[in-house]
């Protein structure tokens, strides 16, 4: 598999060609949430810091890399994406610096690296959080250095890029659960972008819709309210590739509530579901059924509300060594009085 690639094209074996979204496209905003965000953009554009873009998938996070690569004084200069999710742990060395031929078997002519060729411009590794540990040493060894070697070269190879990682995992949580090197994140993190989700900036949602639809398009209120409450799971790719359905696929110019697909109508505003990573499933019965207790008057209710049988309620109780609290009154015993 290719490593560096250009989102919305496959993978293609050219670098540095832009994809035709990103490139002609601007982004398209007006919320509160992005306009801070873009104030942010600006002041670090002119800078070399590096920045850690994260964000569910969708948000715009490659978008955000090549606005401020075009605000940078490396505008003209290559802009390259490379994909960690598919760099291989044994050839990324030659992939990323390059190598010389007879530098190794099969290394029958010299080389040129991926960062070699991003030299002077801007270099974006998307999908960070997924780097093999071994790779994550091999690229902070990178990162520290400005200098570098291709495989089986004797030539140092000065180097000037800019970094940009892009992530929609959690960082700092791969970080504490031991899966990403703290002294990456570190070096990485300089400055935080974090994308908000469509569904946190609905404002954007009617003129993404315009844009996408084109002015000769309008959309029917109720129609306009329902996709304003739609979660949008799959953000701004999402009403994207909608847009272009609803071009295709309607006839006249307007959008009427009966045009939109099954699932946004049936889903409408859906809350993500609730996930705490640091809760056990098993904490999570705990809680749900303490919780459960003390929102009925008897043990009958709550469990008939559970879905459980009495009797596999009060088995719970004794695994949590909670029957004693629950024995008399549905409402537990203060620990106070408990002793
Ligand atoms: N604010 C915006 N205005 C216009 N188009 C946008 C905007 N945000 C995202 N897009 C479009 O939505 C699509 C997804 O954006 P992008 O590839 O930047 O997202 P991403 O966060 O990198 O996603 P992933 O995590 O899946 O790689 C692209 O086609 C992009 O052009
Ligand atoms: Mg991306």
């Amino acid at each position: 598999m290719i490593p560096y690639l250009n989102k919305g094209q496959g993978n293609t074996l050219m670098d540095n060609i832009k994809d035709k979204d990103s490139q002609s496209n601007k982004m398209i905003y007006g919320s509160e949430a992005m306009k801070k965000l873009f104030k942010v953009v600006d002041r670090v554009a002119s800078t070399d810091s590096s920045i850690l873009i994260s964000g569910k998938s969708g948000t715009g996070k490659e978008m955000i890399a090549r606005a401020i690569h075009n605000k940078s004084y490396r505008k003209n200069k290559a802009f390259t994406v490379i994909n960690c999710s598919c760099l291989n742990e044994n050839t990324v060395e030659s992939e990323l610096f390059g190598h010389e031929k007879g530098a190794f078997t099969g290394a029958d002519r010299q080389k040129i690296g991926l960062l070699e060729k991003a030299n002077d411009g801007t270099l974006v590794l998307d999908e960070i959080g997924d780097l093999k540990p071994k790779t994550q040493t091999k690229l902070l060894r990178l990162l520290q250095e400005s200098e570098i070697y291709r495989v089986g070269g004797n030539v140092p190879i000065r180097l000037n890029i800019r970094v940009i990682c892009s992530t929609n995992k959690n960082l700092a949580e791969e970080v504490i659960k031991g899966r990403f090197r703290e002294d990456l994140y570190y070096r990485i993190n300089t400055i935080a972008i974090t994308m908000p989700s469509l569904s946190e900036r609905p404002e954007d949602i009617p003129m993404l819709l315009k844009h996408f639809l084109g002015q000769n398009i309008q959309i029917e209120k109720p129609a306009l309210t329902v996709l304003t409450n739609y979660s949008w799971p799959g953000n701004v790719r999402e009403l994207k590739n909608l847009c272009e359905r609803l071009r295709i696929l309607q006839d006249g110019n307007i959008i009427k509530l009966n045009h939109l697909p099954e699932e946004i109508l049936n889903r409408k505003k859906q809350s993500s579901v609730f996930y705490d990573p640091n809760v056990t499933l098993a904490e999570l019965n705990k809680m749900y059924i303490l919780n459960a207790l003390e929102h009925f008057s008897s043990k009958r209710a709550a469990a008939k509300a559970l879905g459980i049988t009495v009797k596999t309620l009060y088995n719970r109780l004794h695994e949590y060594g909670a029957f004693k609290n629950y024995s008399m009154h549905s409402t537990p015993i203060q620990p106070s009085l408990e002793a």
